[in-house]
């Protein structure tokens, strides 16, 4: 072959590819930040036009949280809804909150990956006379009329049902030095479920001088970033007692760092475990006794969501806040949950 046409070929192969690439990254998602899945906005004025600005993929209860307002707002219910992904990035969620202003839907929902930031934007959407309700986190504004209501859980009441828990469950337990050494793993940093429950727990773990906390780490509520931290603070101190984990992905990834390390954890374990959310793995775990006991942080919220935009609709008035139902799981009461759990 002539050196020439040996050069065409290689680029026609590297178009190729290069097109190949960029097909499969659009297909997944991969370059589109934020990712806006639909159409634009419908032309069918029957249908009640939503933008969802979801904060992320980042763990089960999220997925599970997705697919509940996807289910609720679909076209069956009399809603044409837009989709986007943020990825865990403010910015995402500005850009889509704002690229729905300009489609001019007719609702926002949207749970905000942190609660401070959100001012300007949130003016942009009232000034454009769009409702915006807030799903799962909340905001830290100082108009509260910059949106509607908020539909999601009371996360400092879950942080305060782990404090007690863990009172009750430590009264008659003995440890070394009379101190019981804990280390807390939080979700990402400003957002309502990290702030919630941290300041919840603390309001209970003030009153134990005897607790000692090691350390509150950010994990981001991953796996990959639970396991890291927690085999790093394996090295680090010679005995923890207690696990906080702020969502069930993070105890995930620390129960992994402790069997690597040949630590039990659960009851009868080295290790008390308390997680949030509840997710059915996890509460797999209760009921064989690896985690002692899940908060439950509820992600079907979507419903919810579905109701409140009705009332508006009708013309009604709506409440600030609504809080989703939460419980407790033990060994004791978790069987009856963990076979209809969903997600
Ligand atoms: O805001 C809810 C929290 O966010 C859930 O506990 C966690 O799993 C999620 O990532």
């Amino acid at each position: 072959m002539k050196r020439n046409s040996y050069y065409s070929l290689i680029s026609i192969l590297i178009i190729v590819i290069l097109l190949v690439f960029i097909f499969a990254g659009e297909t997944l998602g991969l370059f589109l930040t934020p990712t806006i899945d639909n159409e634009s906005v419908s032309a069918d004025e029957n249908l009640i036009t939503v933008g969802i600005s979801q904060l992320g993929s980042e763990s089960v209860w999220r997925s599970a949280n997705t697919e509940s307002i996807q289910k609720s707002l679909s076209r069956e219910n009399g809603y044409f809804a837009i989709f986007s992904n943020a990825r865990q990035k403010q910015d995402n969620q500005i850009k889509a909150i704002r690229n729905y202003i300009s489609q001019g839907v007719d609702y926002i929902v949207f749970s905000p990956v942190m609660e401070d930031g959100w001012e300007s934007v949130l003016t942009e959407a009232k000034e454009a006379k769009i409702p915006v309700i807030l799903m799962d986190r909340t905001v830290n504004v100082s108009d509260d009329t910059l949106y509607v209501t908020h539909v999601g859980s009371d996360m400092k009441e879950e942080g305060i049902k782990a404090g007690k828990w863990l009172e009750s469950y430590l009264k008659n337990r003995t440890f070394e030095d009379d101190t019981v050494n804990i280390v807390i793993l939080k979700g990402t940093r400003g957002s309502t479920a990290e702030i919630g429950r941290s300041n919840g727990f603390h309001e209970i773990s003030r009153n134990h001088p005897e607790w000692k906390i090691l350390e509150e780490v950010d994990a981001d509520f991953t796996t990959a970033k639970a396991r890291e931290e927690m085999t790093r603070m394996l090295r680090k101190y010679p005995r923890i007692d207690v696990l906080i984990s702020q969502n069930d992905d993070m105890t995930f990834g620390a129960i992994d760092s402790f069997r690597q390390a040949g630590i039990t954890t659960g009851i009868n374990g080295d290790v008390t475990i308390v997680s949030f959310d509840a997710c059915h793995e996890a509460l797999t775990m209760v009921y064989n006794g690896v985690i002692n006991v899940d908060i439950e942080c509820n992600p079907i919220q979507g419903e919810y969501v579905s109701e409140v935009i009705k009332k508006l609709e009708n013309g009604e008035t709506v409440d600030k806040e609504y809080f989703v139902e939460e419980q407790v799981f033990t060994k004791e009461n978790v069987k009856e949950a963990l076979e209809k759990r969903q997600y």
